[in-house]
């Protein structure tokens, strides 16, 4: 049986325009998804503005909420930011973390470092995102996968990890349909585990549940869970399909089920 719940997050990104879609978003997941739950963690990040009533239309909380990210102060004079304990109070239980999109419009690794402390000392679950821009013949993509992951665990402590998720999301992958084989999702889920493990020991980096995030389908869950064993997904152009979203989600709890039976 497999060590972890798995965990698909809907990333919504700058989507739908309008509170009235993403009304309609979510209601069509949510009937869709239906009455299963528990065998995963099934969660949506949609824009801030459009938490709150996506909360309200979720009372069971069978689809989670996600923030997609959070500024590291909590109060005082920060135009335009929000902070955690504004996304904990509208019930958000996940916290992206350096996404590639905000990477790219100027968020450093200091950045990053500073939101995953605050959203780790308030005891929410952080999903902190890696991954290259490119690959090369000569596997420098591990070196930058591994500066980002170093950075963003600094000062994070052993008894914090069970609220830590990392989602590998190579940049190549991201919107381009080129996803990632399930050979080379295995591959980095393995050094990044290796990573974990040399900073805070075996049993206490299992704790930690390693996503993978860039073109994943409906199509492509099955191999990416079984054969590239990764924990779960960071969902982007999909999840504002609610076929196919809820496919890759029912993907996941089939899984589960078929790994129960062996
Ligand atoms: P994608 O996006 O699924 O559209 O590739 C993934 C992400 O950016 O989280």
């Amino acid at each position: 049986m497999k060590a972890h719940k798995p965990l698909v997050i809907g990333n919504w990104k700058l989507n739908p325009a309008t509170l009235g879609k993403a009304r309609k978003l979510f209601t069509e997941i949510r009937d869709r998804y239906g009455r299963r739950k528990s065998a995963i963690n099934a969660v949506v990040a949609p824009p801030f503005p459009f938490i709150s009533e996506i909360e309200r239309l979720s009372p069971s909380r069978r689809i989670e909420l996600a923030a997609q990210d959070v500024f590291f102060e909590s109060t005082g004079a920060y135009t335009g930011e929000v902070s955690l304990p504004m996304l904990k109070s509208v019930g958000v239980s996940y916290v992206m973390v350096g996404h590639s999109e905000r990477r790219a419009r100027g968020e450093t690794d200091e950045d990053v470092y500073r939101d995953v402390q605050v959203v780790l000392k308030n005891k929410t679950q952080v999903v902190i995102c890696v991954g290259e821009k490119a690959r090369d013949d000569h596997g420098n993509y591990f070196g930058v996968v591994e500066a980002q992951l170093r950075a963003a665990l600094r000062d994070v402590k052993k008894t914090w990890l069970p609220n830590v998720i990392i989602a590998y999301e190579p940049i190549w992958a991201i919107g381009t349909g080129n996803t990632a084989t399930p050979e080379d999702a295995r591959e980095m889920k393995l050094f990044i585990a290796k990573i974990l493990t040399d900073r805070f020991g075996r049993k206490e980096a299992k704790k930690v549940r390693i996503i993978y995030g860039g073109s994943v389908k409906k199509g492509n869950a099955a191999a990416l869970l079984e054969t590239g064993e990764v924990d779960g997904f960071l969902v982007g152009g999909a999840s504002l399909r609610p076929a196919d979203f809820v496919s890759i989600l029912n993907t996941a709890v089939e899984y589960v089920k078929n790994s129960q039976a062996t």
